[in-house]
């Protein structure tokens, strides 16, 4: 089974919430189902769905499930205040899964808001359900205008190096920054791709260069160190990354290592692109700054694959992200088009809808 046969990698069916679990992959394609606000949580953490747009749908449906686990609706005043108080409870355990993030609490808190007016139980499950729905199929149709952008944008790029994976496994589409790759692709515009492998968790070797394989896209892993020479040998036309979070001013954060990527593209004068929806961009952190940074277990750092890479007594500092200062970001490509510096005015024009 290969992913085309899947219409999502986060899709609501029969009641579960259903993701591949990303952390087999590339050996194993297995679909899990999640039934209860832990599993959801559980899946977050060890990073079994993962990906702002998928975090953010997951979280979605986490509290639709926080609220059948509760058992039928019950009817009455006391029904719906029982409804309420189950749905805060999901709202807050899934909201801080994954700190860095912003899409987990902007879906959470939309599903909450949307089912603030229900005057029953029953409506208020509806409501919520409703709503995970429709966040759900806004990522997809956000990741088709975002590859459209990207295409026409980059319609000269031919060889693009990303970081991590933004691809169909990262949202309920067709991604960010592989999504631009996907279009290139569909448009039968040439196109190859140099995958960092993206350590510590090598979402880059392991999930990135398993999506392009699958679609038949030239990719080439590399190991993150040699991003620099790639880049330095001329073997890099723009780098195009996704985002986790981006503040009000610009500042953008993505998976550790893309800080790096970024002064080395500057360093050697080559475009460094930053795709993401605009329900990544967080207007209340005025400045990178003011994003919570994840931090991820030593083990992840200190093993690999089972086998101890560093001694038991050496410290080890795992962020999963980290934050690249606007000013070395040539443009942000979403689904409201391409926003250009500078940032401050054009990402408030966008989220404002102008
Ligand atoms: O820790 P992860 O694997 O969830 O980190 C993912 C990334 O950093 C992606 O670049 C980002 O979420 C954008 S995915 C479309």
């Amino acid at each position: 089974m290969d992913l085309d046969l899947l219409r999502s990698a986060v899709a609501w069916r029969d009641g579960r919430l259903e993701i591949v679990d990303q952390t087999l992959l590339p050996e194993r394609l297995a679909v899990v189902g999640l039934t209860s606000v832990a599993e959801v949580v559980e899946a977050l953490g060890r990073l079994a769905v993962r990906g702002a747009p998928a975090i953010g749908v997951a979280g979605a449906f986490g509290v639709v499930l926080g609220l059948a686990e509760a058992g039928p609706p019950r009817p009455g005043p006391e029904g719906l205040a029982a409804a309420r108080a189950d749905l805060e409870r999901a709202a807050a355990t899934l909201e801080v899964a994954r700190p860095t993030a912003v899409n987990l609490r902007w879906a959470v808190r939309r599903v909450a808001a949307a089912a603030a007016g229900a005057t029953d139980a029953a409506e208020l499950r509806r409501l919520a359900l409703a709503e995970a729905l429709a966040i759900l199929e806004e990522d997809r149709a956000a990741c088709a205008r975002m590859a459209e952008a990207g295409r026409a944008e980059l319609a000269t790029r031919q060889r693009l190096l990303t970081h991590c994976n933004t691809g169909r496994l990262a949202t309920a589409g067709l991604g960010t920054a592989l999504g631009v790759v996907y279009a290139k692709a569909a448009a039968g515009e040439p196109v190859q791709v140099l995958a960092s492998e993206t350590r510590p968790l090598l979402q880059g070797a392991r999930l990135t260069a398993w999506e392009l394989v699958n679609a038949g896209i030239p990719v080439t892993v590399v190991a993150d160190t040699a991003a620099g020479a790639a880049m330095a040998g001329g073997l890099v036309d723009a780098v195009l990354v996704g985002c986790d979070r981006v503040a009000a001013n610009g500042d953008t954060a993505n998976k550790i290592g893309t800080y790096s990527l970024a002064v080395l593209a500057r360093a050697n004068r080559i475009p460094f692109y930053v795709v993401g929806p605009l329900s990544t961009f967080d207007p209340e952190a005025a400045g990178g700054a003011a994003i919570e940074i994840e931090q991820r277990p030593a083990a992840e750092v200190a093993t690999l694959a089972g086998r101890t890479l560093a001694p038991e007594a050496a410290a080890v500092w795992n962020p999963a992200f980290d934050v690249t200062p606007a000013t070395l970001i040539t443009a942000f490509i979403t689904d409201a088009g391409v926003l250009r510096p500078p940032f401050e005015r054009s990402i408030a024009a966008a989220l404002a809808g102008g």
